[in-house]
């Protein structure tokens, strides 16, 4: 099923990047009972970002749990070749797959087309350096756009306040046929300038994870989008 007629006009997506992974679970269970409906799950290779981060053997011990709960997995994919690891994330239990535009190249209609056949919703991510232009122009066969607010591969970085901007454009550009996702630095602080930016999809991982209850402050940023 697509995500257009699920989406509660914004969803704000916990990012397990920035979780404790020795109470993975649990975190989880606390978030879903606390009304959390997509998690974001950060793959990174070491090579597209410096660090390796985690994969498929780890969505799989989790995607039952999410799935049960009613919850989707949204796993952005800080890789080159992409296309290796579709078929592996797709049988781990991801909902859908955010690809780098910058990792693609030229391959990008062949792997938007492969996630595809999987079952999977598809985003394409951009780095803060692609115009928003570019980003609409390449856009054209996908679910979600994804603005990055920061340079991708750590969590904990500062928001690139000129995002807003990119997200506006974006959103102007491409009007209501994709989701436009932000992730990076988001906090209560900023969630609801990126919403009336025109970002329908929040990604927050220190925000939530690094607060004392992770809960309030996924329940704080839901009603910053109000
Ligand atoms: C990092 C990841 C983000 C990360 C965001 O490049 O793509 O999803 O978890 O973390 P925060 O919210 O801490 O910036
Ligand atoms: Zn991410």
């Amino acid at each position: 099923m697509g995500w257009d007629d699920w989406i509660r006009g914004a969803e704000v997506e916990p990012s397990l990047y920035a979780a404790d992974f020795g109470r993975l679970g649990e975190q989880i269970r606390v978030l879903l009972a606390g009304g959390a409906r997509i998690f974001h799950f950060d793959v990174g290779d070491g090579y597209f970002v410096p660090p390796i981060t985690f994969g498929p053997i780890v969505l799989k011990s989790i995607s039952e749990a999410i799935h049960a709960g009613g919850g989707r997995i949204d796993c952005h994919l800080m890789v080159f070749y992409p296309e290796r690891h579709l078929e592996a994330l797709a049988n781990a239990g991801a909902d859908s797959v955010t690809v780098h535009a910058e990792a693609c190249g030229d391959r990008l209609p062949a792997v938007v087309e492969q996630a595809r056949a999987l079952g999977l919703q598809v985003g394409l991510a951009f780095n803060p350096e692609t115009a928003p232009e570019r980003a609409a122009e390449l856009s054209r066969s996908v679910d979600f756009i994804l603005c990055m607010s920061i340079h991708p591969g750590y969590g904990g970085q500062e928001f690139m306040p000129d995002a807003l901007r990119r997200i506006s454009r974006l959103r102007e550009l491409v009007g209501d046929r994709v989701h436009v996702q932000v992730d990076g630095g988001i906090g209560a602080e900023n969630a609801r300038d990126c919403h009336e930016a025109g970002a329908d999809l929040l990604v927050a991982g220190t925000s939530i994870f690094g607060a004392e209850d992770p809960v309030a402050a996924y329940r704080g940023l839901v009603d910053a989008l109000r």
